[in-house]
Order: C-alpha cells, then sequence, then structure tokens
C-alpha cells in the first residue's frame, strides 16, 4: 500500500452544461471506463493510479502512463545513454524521445542494457517517440515508426505522437497533406501493433477540435509546453475535458535551448523566478523540484530533462512532499508568460504558417 499522495488540482469550475457534444461523448466514455480501486484518485474524468510507486494516469486508451517521465531533447551522444540507464535505476520508468532528437539508437542501447540486467521488462517501461515533420505523407508513416523501433531496440511504442502540425518543405496556404490524412496513417499504426496510443504535439485547441472531427482514434495526449512562466490553462483545461491527457515538456524552462530557439540567453526562466525560489526554500527543495512538483500537483505529466544523476534523481523525487495551497496559486499566478519553444523555426512567409498566431490560433 502506497503511502505517496499527489493533490491533483480539480476542475470543477468546468460544468458539464458548456460541454459540447464531442465533450459529453468524451465524459460518458470515461465514465463508462472507469475502474477505480482503493489506490485511484479522479479527478474530472482523468483517473491516477500508483503503480511501482509512481503515479500514473489513465489514457482514453486504458493504458496507463506514468506522471513523470525523462526528456531527451538535447542529450547528447555519449552522455544520453548512461542518462536513461540511471534515470531507469533510479526509477524512472517513462522516457519521452523523438526521432529528430537523433539520440534514438543512444536511448535503445540504454535500454537493451536495463532489460538485460533485468532490471525491468519491457512491459515496465513507457516509451513515447514522435512523427517528425519530414514525415508526414501517409505512405512516410510506417516507415518512420518502423526507424524508431529499430533504433530504440523495440517491438512497439507506448506512444506516438505527430511532433508539430507542420511538414518540412510545405509551401502555399494549406499544410500539405493535411494534418487529417497524417493521422490516418498514424491510427493504423495502432492496428497493426506498432503503437499502443497515439497522440499529438503543439496542437492548439482549433486544431485539435478540426482533428476530432475527423478522425477515429481519439489522441490519447497532447504534450504542450507548460510551467509557471507559460500555463497554458486554457488548452489544457480543454484537453482535459475531452479526455486528451495533457503532458508538460520544457517545465524547467528549457535553460539549454534558448541559443537552438533564437531566445536571449538573459532571458529568465522559471528557474530563476524569486517566487519559484522562495516556494522551494520554505520546502527545503530545489527550483527545479518545485516546478516538476506543481506540474503533477495540477494533474499533467511532465518531462523534466537532465543528464546530470543527481538533477535527474532530485527531478523524480516530488512526490513525498506537496506545495500549499497557497504557494501553489502563488505559482499559478505570474502575469509574465511567454513561450521558451515558440515554433518560430516553423515559419515561412509562403508557408501555411507565416505568423506565429497562425500556428498557434492565438491563444
Ligand atoms: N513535443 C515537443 O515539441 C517538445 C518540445 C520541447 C521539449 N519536449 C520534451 O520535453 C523534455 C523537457 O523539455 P526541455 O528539454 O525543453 O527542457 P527542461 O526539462 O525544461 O529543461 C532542461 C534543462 O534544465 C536543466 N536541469 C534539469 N534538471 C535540473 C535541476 N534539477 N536543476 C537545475 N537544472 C536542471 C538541464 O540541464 P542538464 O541536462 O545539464 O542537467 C537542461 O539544461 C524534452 O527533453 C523533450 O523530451 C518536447
Amino acid at each position: 500500500m502506497t503511502t505517496f499522495s499527489v493533490d491533483i488540482t480539480d476542475f470543477t469550475h468546468i460544468t458539464e452544461e458548456n460541454f459540447t457534444e464531442k465533450e459529453r461523448e468524451a465524459s460518458r466514455f470515461l465514465e463508462s471506463n472507469a475502474n477505480l480501486n482503493d489506490e485511484a484518485i479522479s479527478s474530472n474524468g482523468q483517473l491516477y493510479k500508483f503503480r511501482d510507486r509512481q503515479p500514473h494516469v489513465k489514457l482514453n486508451t486504458g493504458y496507463s502512463l506514468p506522471l513523470i517521465g525523462l526528456g531527451t531533447w538535447k542529450s547528447e551522444k555519449g552522455q544520453v545513454q548512461a542518462a536513461v540507464e540511471t534515470a531507469i535505476r533510479a526509477g524512472y520508468r517513462h522516457i519521452d524521445c523523438a526521432y529528430v532528437y537523433e539520440n534514438e539508437h543512444e536511448v535503445g542501447e540504454a535500454l537493451r542494457n536495463i532489460f538485460k540486467e533485468g532490471i525491468v521488462e519491457r512491459s515496465d517501461l513507457f516509451i513515447t517517440s514522435k512523427l517528425w515533420n519530414s514525415s508526414h505523407n501517409p505512405r512516410a508513416v510506417e516507415a518512420a515508426v518502423q526507424r524508431t523501433l529499430s533504433d530504440l531496440g523495440l517491438s512497439y511504442l507506448d506512444l506516438y505522437l505527430v511532433h508539430w502540425p507542420a511538414v518540412t518543405g510545405n509551401v502555399g496556404p494549406q499544410l500539405e497533406p493535411p494534418y487529417q490524412v497524417t493521422w490516418r496513417a498514424m491510427e493504423t499504426l495502432v492496428s497493426a501493433g506498432l503503437v499502443r496510443s497515439i497522440g499529438v504535439s503543439n496542437l492548439s485547441q482549433k486544431k485539435l477540435d478540426k482533428l476530432l472531427e475527423e478522425c477515429s482514434i481519439w489522441p490519447a495526449v497532447n504534450q504542450v509546453e507548460a510551467h509557471p512562466y507559460f500555463r497554458n490553462s486554457s488548452l489544457i483545461q480543454h484537453c482535459e475535458i475531452l479526455g486528451i491527457h495533457v503532458t508538460a515538456y520544457s517545465p524547467l524552462g528549457s535553460p539549454d535551448s534558448a541559443s537552438l530557439m533564437g531566445r536571449p540567453a538573459t532571458m529568465q526562466g522559471p528557474m530563476q523566478d524569486t517566487v519559484v525560489k522562495q516556494v522551494a526554500e520554505k520546502l527545503g527543495k530545489t527550483p527545479a523540484q518545485v516546478l516538476v512538483r506543481w506540474a503533477v500537483q495540477r494533474g499533467t505529466s511532465v518531462l523534466p530533462k537532465s543528464v546530470h544523476p543527481d538533477r535527474l534523481r532530485a527531478n523524480l523525487d516530488v512526490l513525498e512532499w506537496s506545495i500549499s495551497k497557497e504557494d501553489f496559486e502563488r505559482l499559478s499566478s505570474f502575469s509574465y508568460q511567454q513561450r521558451m519553444v515558440n515554433g518560430s523555426f516553423l515559419l515561412n512567409p509562403k508557408g501555411p504558417y507565416k505568423t506565429l498566431e497562425d500556428l498557434w490560433d492565438e491563444e
């Protein structure tokens, strides 16, 4: 019996009266799939369970996703293998990968070692990867996942996401191929047994709603940026209502992506914030731990990235304590809101996204 507790922020202010028909359908689906036991916590239809001493969320596909996963973007070759091995030994059961991170082969080496040592079995892990923008053509989708599976040394992924609603080299006013066409190819991966759940990433409310009108399999997850400097609350609440789980990326403010993303090196991130530091000091924790705990406490899963053993262990150590209601509210009310990964590298005067408003639909 676990002794940990996770206070999930409730979304009780969202009333069914305002639900669209899609949202009502989602709500009925989640109710009929509710399989609560003593250890489960429910929040607005999302089901949380403890397994392996870690809180999991039950996705709309029935599979369980561990709330804290290791990020691997920018984790260098020569470092990422050790990071993944250390993380799994330390208790991580969820690893977030992507083809474009150019390190899936090294993550695969780590997984092979871990399995050989018998530390965990494949079924104990939750492995995510993502379809890159160069493979949206439906004929390219299966080859892309096969390449990732081969690099990771796996026969299936737990979750495969469309990384961005963007296509490499796309000119013209519309996304080509249209997102829905790529999504249909993603759906076939589930029936082929190559992936268990499929989802989206960086998808605005408007683009998500359009996809829901045409898809056969609902996305299980929307992976988006979220931290106190970019709460992304309206999109998160919309996904919650739809039964689409949200995973928060760049939870520490992604300090190592500043030059890659064209942010000034001097731009302050949430780890440097005075209030975050005050809360951390009060709790005897680090700012990074406060940010990871904040994400879990608000009901998202979260992907802190680190290649340092002490940091990645500390980032997982957020389950036996909590942020007080008062401090949680302080952390959730910063007026300064700014994306760290704003997708400006996708803008093209000849393509479908000429401005950031086109990409994010002005959320
Ligand atoms: N779907 C998408 O489009 C998308 C976009 C962005 C990110 N992601 C995913 O989300 C993951 C996390 O986001 P992110 O990599 O942008 O950034 P992040 O996790 O917010 O921040 C990572 C940075 O924080 C440092 N760090 C980690 N733990 C720390 C600690 N305890 N104390 C101080 N510094 C610490 C890391 O350094 P060290 O490594 O040197 O420790 C690294 O510089 C990614 O790796 C990726 O898996 C997905």
